[in-house]
C-alpha cells in the first residue's frame, strides 16, 4: 500500500482544499522518475482515504516549470526486454491519474510554468486547466519530436476533449509548443493568469463554483466531439490523414506518427480503460525502437551538450557584444544584423554605398512587418529593434564596434580589404569573424594584424529562420576568440558548433557528398525522378537534384577547380567523382547552370518557379530500364555524408560527436530520425540485412564500395572502432 511522497508535498487549508505541490528534491525539474510515480502512488492512495475532508484539489508545482515530462535518461535506455517494465510503470501512472480524475472531487491543475509532454499530460487528467502567462513557457505534447507518443494518457484524452481530428492535427503530430494565450486560443487550457496570485485564485473559483466535477467523458452520453470512425461521415474523412503524415514526414522512417495516428483512431472506437492499454502499447513500441533513440539522443542530449558549451575554452570569462560591425548587407549580411539587432545588439550595417546598406535594412523593415502583421512582435518592439541597425557607407561609423562580421562577395583579396579598412577603426580588441563559406580561415586571417582574433562564422541561410552556426578555428585563432565567439552566437540564439580549419569546414565539405552522390546516380542511367524520390524516402527535407539548381551548377566546378589545385600542390592525386563529369556535360554542352541561371536538372518558369525535371536528363543519360535497388540508392546519400564525417575526425577536423550530430541536422539537411550523421552509424538498423551498429554499418559500406566505387570504403577509424565493439559518443561527457 502506500509509500511516503518524496515529490509531491501535500498542504491543506481548513476548508479542505488540498494543493499537491510537485517538487523533485533532487533535480531542477520534476520528471516522471521512480520517484515521482512513487509518490504520485502515495497521495492518490491519501486522497481517497481522506476523501471525506477533501473539498477540491489543485495540482501545481514548485519549480520554474510545472513538469518536464518523461525522464529522458530512462527513456533512452530501454531495451525490448525491459519493455514490459516500461508498460507497467505507465500503466500505473495512468491509473493513479485516473483514479485522480474519478475522484467525485473537482481537481484543477494550476501551471505555474511549461507543462510539457508528461507535465500537460498530468493536466489533462484535471477537469480543469489555467496556466500561468510566464516568459517562455510552453504547453503541449512535443513527443513526436522525439521519436515518441504521450504515453500518459495524452492520446486518449486530447481525442476527447478535442475530437479526432483537432487532437491530432494541433497536437500529436506536430508537437506544437503553445503559449499560454496560444494554447488557450487552440482550447488546450481553459484560463490564464497574469501571477501566481490570480493563477491560484482562479484555481480556487473553479473548486467553489463546481464542487462535483467529473470530465465530459465520463458523464453520461459523451460523444467525441467530431465524431469518430463509426460515423461513416467522419470515416470518409480518414483517408486524408496518412496522406498528411506522409507529406509530414516524406515517406521518411518516423514511426511516432503513424503510431499516433493508429493509438487516437483505434482508442477512439473503444472505452476509454482500453483506450489507456492501446495508447501504452503504441508508446512502448516507439520507446523499445531505434529512431527514439537517436532522436533523443539528438535532439536532447547532444543539443544540451552543444548549446550548454561542452566545446567552448574553460576559464575564459563570458562577454556579451554590445555594438556588431556587419560588412556586406547582400543575402547574409542582412539576415545577420536582422538577428544581432533582434538579439538586442547594436548593429553598423555598412556596404559599398548608403543605398545598399539601405536596402540591407529593408530586409529587417520586411521581417519586422511581417512578424507584426502576424501577431509575433508589437510594433514597439519591432521599432526598437529597427532603430537598433544603423546603414552606412563609411568605415568610421563602425568606431566603437566589439565585433566584426564579415559578408562580402566570396573573393579572399576583397575580403584582405575590407579588413584592412576597418580593423583600426573598430574596438582595438574586436573579435573578428567572416562568415565565408568556403575559403579557408587560416589565410583569410593573414590580412590582419591579430590574427588570433580572427576566427568563421558561418552562418546558414535564411539567417534569421537556420539555427546553426559553424564556428571555423584557423590555425592562429585563440583561446578567447574562441571562447567570444561562442558566447556571441549564444547571446543571438543560435546553435554553435566548432570546427577547426578545412576546405569546406564541416558542412560545406559533407552536404557535397550528398549532392555528388545524386547526381553520379542520373550519370549512371537511374532514372532522375527515382533519385529524387530516394532522397526523400531517405528523410532529406530538400531533394537532391534541385537542391544542386539551388547552389547552381558551376559552384562545385568552381570548389572542386580548388581543392583539386591544393591537392596536388601539396602532392597529392586527385580522384575525380562520377558527378563531375554530368555536371560538365550540364554547364558545357547543355548550357544548364541551375536555377538562378533558369535552367539546370529542372526547368523553370519565367516566375523562377521549377516546371518539372529536365526532360533532356532522360534523354542524355537515363538508360531505360536499369536501376539499382532502391536501398541502395537511398544508403548511398547517406553513407556518403556518414562516412566523410568519419574522415573528418580522423583528420581532426571535427573534434566532437555531439557537434557532428547537431550540425548535420540543422545545417544541412541530414534527416533527423537518424539522430545525425554519426549516431546514424551507431544506431544503424541493418536494414539491408548487413548487422546493426558499427560492425553492420562497415559491412555494408564494404558492400557498396565493391558495387560503386571506393569513395565507399570504410576509414580505418571506423573499421577500428568496430572492432573494439565501441560506438561514436563523446567520452568525456559520456
Ligand atoms: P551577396 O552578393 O548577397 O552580398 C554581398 C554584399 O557585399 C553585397 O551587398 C555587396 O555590395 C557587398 N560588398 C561588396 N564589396 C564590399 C565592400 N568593399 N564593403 C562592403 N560591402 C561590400 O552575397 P551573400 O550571399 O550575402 O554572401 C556573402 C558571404 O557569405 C560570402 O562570403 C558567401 O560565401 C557567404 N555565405 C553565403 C551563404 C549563402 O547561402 N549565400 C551561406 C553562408 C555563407
Amino acid at each position: 500500500m502506500s509509500t511516503e511522497s518524496t515529490t509531491i508535498r501535500w498542504e491543506q487549508d481548513r476548508t479542505g482544499l488540498v494543493t499537491l505541490v510537485i517538487d523533485d528534491p533532487n533535480q531542477s525539474a520534476n520528471t516522471m522518475n521512480q520517484a515521482f510515480r512513487d509518490s504520485l502512488a502515495a497521495v492518490t492512495d491519501r486522497l481517497e482515504a481522506e476523501k471525506d475532508s477533501i473539498r477540491g484539489v489543485i495540482i501545481t508545482s514548485a519549480k520554474k516549470t510545472f513538469f518536464a515530462g518523461g525522464d529522458l535518461r530512462d527513456l533512452i535506455r530501454v531495451t525490448p526486454e525491459t519493455a514490459q517494465e516500461l508498460f507497467d510503470g505507465g500503466m500505473a501512472i495512468k491509473r493513479n491519474l485516473r483514479r485522480i480524475e474519478t475522484l467525485g472531487k473537482p481537481v484543477v491543475a494550476a501551471l505555474n510554468g511549461a507543462a510539457l509532454g508528461g507535465g500537460y499530460e498530468i493536466a489533462l487528467a484535471c477537469h480543469h486547466r489555467v496556466a500561468l502567462d510566464a516568459p517562455g513557457s510552453k504547453i503541449g505534447c512535443p513527443e513526436v519530436t522525439l521519436g515518441l507518443l504521450p504515453g500518459g494518457g495524452g492520446v486518449v484524452r486530447t481525442v476527447r476533449m478535442l475530437g479526432i481530428a483537432d487532437a491530432l492535427l494541433k497536437v500529436l503530430l506536430q508537437g506544437t509548443q503553445y503559449s499560454p494565450r496560444r494554447a488557450q486560443e487552440n482550447g488546450l487550457v481553459d484560463d490564464v493568469a497574469e501571477t501566481r496570485e490570480e493563477l491560484l485564485a482562479k484555481a480556487r473559483a473553479f473548486i467553489d463554483a463546481n464542487p462535483e466535477s467529473q470530465q465530459p467523458w465520463d458523464k453520461p452520453g459523451y460523444r467525441i466531439p467530431g465524431g469518430t470512425p463509426a460515423n461513416p461521415k467522419f470515416a470518409a474523412n480518414l483517408p486524408a490523414f496518412p496522406a498528411t503524415l506522409r507529406k509530414q514526414t516524406g515517406g521518411a522512417p518516423y514511426p511516432a506518427p503513424r503510431n499516433i495516428l493508429a493509438a487516437a483512431v483505434e482508442g477512439s472506437q473503444v472505452d476509454f480503460e482500453t483506450a489507456q492499454v492501446i495508447e501504452a502499447r503504441y508508446f512502448v513500441d516507439l520507446a523499445a525502437g531505434q529512431t527514439s533513440k537517436n532522436m533523443i539522443q539528438a535532439f536532447f542530449f547532444d543539443l544540451q551538450a552543444v548549446n550548454s558549451g561542452a566545446n567552448r575554452p574553460k576559464g575564459v570569462e563570458p562577454r556579451q557584444v554590445r555594438k556588431v560591425a556587419v560588412l556586406g548587407a547582400g543575402m547574409m549580411g542582412a539576415g545577420i544584423a536582422y538577428s544581432c539587432a533582434r538579439a538586442g545588439i547594436d548593429v553598423v550595417l555598412k556596404d559599398v554605398s548608403l543605398e545598399s546598406a539601405l536596402e540591407g535594412k529593408g530586409y529587417s523593415e520586411k521581417l519586422c512587418a511581417k512578424a507584426v502583421s502576424k501577431g509575433r512582435t508589437t510594433q514597439q518592439k519591432a521599432d526598437a529593434l529597427l532603430a537598433r541597425i544603423t546603414p552606412t557607407a563609411e568605415a568610421q561609423d563602425l568606431a566603437g564596434c566589439d565585433a566584426v562580421i564579415e559578408a562580402v562577395f566570396e573573393d579572399t583579396s576583397l575580403k584582405h580589404k575590407v579588413f584592412q579598412e576597418i580593423q583600426n577603426v573598430v574596438a582595438p580588441d574586436a573579435l573578428l569573424c567572416s562568415n565565408t563559406s568556403t575559403l579557408p580561415i587560416t589565410a583569410l586571417a593573414e590580412g590582419v594584424e591579430r590574427q588570433s582574433d580572427f576566427i568563421g562564422l558561418h552562418f546558414f541561410s535564411p539567417v534569421d529562420k537556420m539555427p546553426l552556426v559553424e564556428i571555423i578555428k584557423g590555425e592562429r585563432t585563440g583561446e578567447e576568440a574562441l571562447a567570444r565567439a561562442f558566447d556571441l552566437v549564444r547571446q543571438i540564439n543560435k546553435t554553435p558548433i566548432v570546427v577547426n580549419d578545412s576546405r569546406g569546414f564541416f558542412t560545406s565539405r559533407v552536404i557535397g557528398h550528398f549532392i555528388n552522390e545524386g547526381v553520379a546516380m542520373v550519370g549512371e542511367g537511374i532514372e532522375p525522378a527515382s533519385v529524387e524520390q530516394a532522397a526523400a524516402q531517405a528523410g532529406y527535407p530538400a531533394k537532391v537534384l534541385s537542391l544542386m539548381d539551388e547552389l547552381t551548377l558551376t559552384l562545385p566546378r568552381k570548389i572542386r577547380g580548388e581543392t583539386k589545385r591544393a591537392v596536388e600542390e601539396a602532392g597529392g592525386t586527385w580522384t575525380a567523382h562520377p558527378a563531375e563529369a554530368v555536371i560538365d556535360r550540364m554547364v558545357d554542352e547543355f548550357g544548364r547552370t541551375g536555377r538562378s541561371g533558369g535552367a539546370g536538372f529542372y526547368d523553370y518558369g519565367d516566375d523562377g518557379k521549377r516546371t518539372g525535371l529536365w526532360q533532356g536528363l532522360r534523354e542524355h543519360y537515363t538508360k531505360p530500364g536499369y536501376q539499382i535497388p532502391f536501398e541502395d540508392m537511398k544508403e548511398r546519400m547517406l553513407f556518403s555524408e556518414a562516412l566523410d564525417t568519419v574522415r573528418l575526425l580522423e583528420e581532426g577536423v571535427l573534434t566532437s560527436v555531439a557537434d557532428a550530430n547537431i550540425g548535420s541536422i540543422f545545417g544541412i539537411g541530414f534527416p533527423g530520425w537518424t539522430g545525425g550523421v554519426l549516431q546514424y552509424i551507431n544506431g544503424y538498423d541493418g536494414g539491408a540485412g548487413a548487422g546493426v551498429g558499427l560492425p553492420g554499418f562497415v559491412a555494408r559500406a564494404r558492400e557498396l564500395a565493391e558495387r560503386y566505387g571506393d569513395r565507399f570504403t570504410p576509414p580505418a577509424l571506423l573499421v577500428d572502432k568496430a572492432e573494439k565493439g565501441e560506438r561514436f559518443s563523446d567520452s568525456a561527457r559520456g
